[in-house]
């Protein structure tokens, strides 16, 4: 599989994995384009908060060079146990995101993905700003958040309006950890590190907020609520509500 992958530049289907959904597509679109703009097939790719290698080790299957960054050495000992049983190749550093441009034997990267981690840094500014300085001209961030419409949302229609409300008015900047973010606070925090906020989708728009019978042990149902998901990732209104936003960042 690496060897496939490695020739056809990161075209395989290797992020195809229905959980990815569109998420996955995205960021095909990004290696796709990346591949292309620097006419390198292998891209250097670094993965802060990249945790147990859930992303960074399928990513190292398509033979591109691949970093985690990750506070916890457990987390990290777990990416490595995962890749050697792909055989796949993975640099490992233990450093926070921060710092992540001053991390021992750091390239310049292509990609950077920090899915998942904005919501327990210290600073999501300090982060953004050392992801800034870590991408090569025409690299690109690729950032995933909780978004604080939708737990707002989830709140209140559990009958938690108080909550609901105290979450609404405080914003990202009171809310404590983990931390969660609105799309104009993710675009600013973007374009606040001097980087291009670019395409954004919503992940998870009713997969949360609906009861889990409505598609439990029906996989047409299950197929139904997965291609309508992938519909609404890109519709504005519907977007904004997703559990998770997604956004990239060009540099
Ligand atoms: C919810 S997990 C996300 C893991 C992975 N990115 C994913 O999407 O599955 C959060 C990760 O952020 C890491 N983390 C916590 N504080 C961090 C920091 N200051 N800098 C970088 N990573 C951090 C944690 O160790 C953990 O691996």
């Amino acid at each position: 599989m690496a060897a496939e992958s490695r020739r056809d530049g990161g075209r395989s289907t290797v992020l195809g994995d229905a959980q990815l959904g569109e998420l996955g597509d995205v960021l095909r679109g990004v290696i796709a384009a990346s591949v292309a703009k620097t006419g390198r097939a292998v891209l250097d790719i670094v993965d802060v908060g990249g945790g147990t290698g859930g992303l960074a080790v399928p990513l190292a299957t398509l033979g591109h060079n691949v970093t985690v960054v990750d506070p916890s050495p457990d987390a990290l000992a777990a990416a490595q146990r995962r890749a050697a049983e792909v055989s796949a190749p993975l640099t490992a550093v233990q450093g926070e995101a921060a710092s992540v441009d001053s991390v021992a034997g750091m390239a310049a990267a292509d990609l950077v993905i920090c899915h998942n981690v904005l919501e327990y840094v210290d600073s999501p500014g300090d982060a953004m700003a050392a992801i800034a300085r870590v991408l090569r001209p025409s690299g690109t961030v690729s950032v995933l958040a909780s978004n604080t419409v939708a737990a707002v949302l989830h709140r209140a229609l559990a009958g938690r309006f108080a909550e609901a409300r105290r979450m609404l008015l405080e914003g990202e900047s009171t809310a404590g950890v983990p931390r969660r973010f609105t799309l104009p606070e993710l675009t600013a925090l973007i374009e606040g590190s001097g980087l291009r906020a670019g395409e954004a989708h919503g992940l998870r728009v009713f997969v949360g907020l609906l009861p889990g019978a409505l598609v439990d042990g029906d996989p047409g149902a299950a197929a139904g609520l997965q291609a309508l998901e992938r519909a609404a990732a890109t519709y504005p209104a519907l977007r904004d509500i997703a559990a998770q936003l997604h956004v990239l960042g060009h540099r």
